[in-house]
């Protein structure tokens, strides 16, 4: 036991093993930009947008959409663009991953909706694209005691948590990140082999805006 004590001792200051702190050792996988927006302001937003599109349908609501199409605007960018995920002789613990026939990028969904603009998603939107290409805007929602499959993305994305506990985190390679809903923004390597997982007991609730390359 004594070893055990000693051992915690000497952890170094900054390991992220405790509430409502972010990671000390971001790296350059994850960089918190000099910008922070006000998060009364993105909870204000979020729980509007709730209140106009489903989010139990995908765990996400898409802010912007394909030019022209109206149809299931909600929805378009949600989910992957490569692959569906199928469950085998319908059952949902035994899935599989599909390609898709056609397979949409970043650019196709360049339209904010309409009922976005009203809210403060957008000065969002305007404020990020003076300084970045922006593809797909959307929220996502994680699960309590649920995570991401491990993957990579074709490009880097822009988090900005909105509802949080000290139970998320996103893992990148070997390395565990915490993200904190205060504003702040981050831009992570999503190209690099990661998953995020939610351990707590609420929703978790980000703002995710994909990059353009
Ligand atoms: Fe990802």
């Amino acid at each position: 036991m004594d070893d055990y004590l000693n051992m915690i001792k000497e952890l170094p200051e900054g390991v992220p093993n405790y509430p409502g702190k972010e990671s000390q050792h971001m790296g350059i996988d994850v960089q918190k930009l000099d910008v922070r927006f006000d998060i009364d302001k993105l909870k204000e937003a979020l729980n509007f947008i709730l209140t106009q599109a489903d989010i139990d349908r995908m765990d996400q609501i898409g802010l912007t959409h394909i030019a022209g199409l109206y149809k299931d605007k909600w929805h378009q960018s949600c989910g992957s663009l490569i692959y569906d995920y199928r469950s085998v002789n319908g059952d949902p613990n035994n899935r599989t991953k599909v390609k898709k026939s056609y397979v949409a990028t970043e650019n196709d969904f360049p339209e904010i909706i309409e009922e976005i603009k009203s809210t403060y998603f957008y000065n969002v939107y305007k404020t990020l694209s003076t300084e970045f290409k922006i593809g797909r805007m959307r929220i996502m929602r994680m699960k309590p005691w649920t995570c991401l499959t491990w993957h990579h993305d074709s490009s880097k994305r822009l988090h900005i948590p909105i509802i949080s506990n000290p139970g998320n985190r996103l893992v990148i390679n070997t390395t565990c990140h915490q993200l904190i809903a205060d504003g702040s923004v981050y831009l992570v390597d999503t190209t690099q082999d990661h998953s995020a997982f939610n351990g707590g007991l609420e929703d978790r609730y980000n703002l995710l805006i994909t990059l353009r390359e």
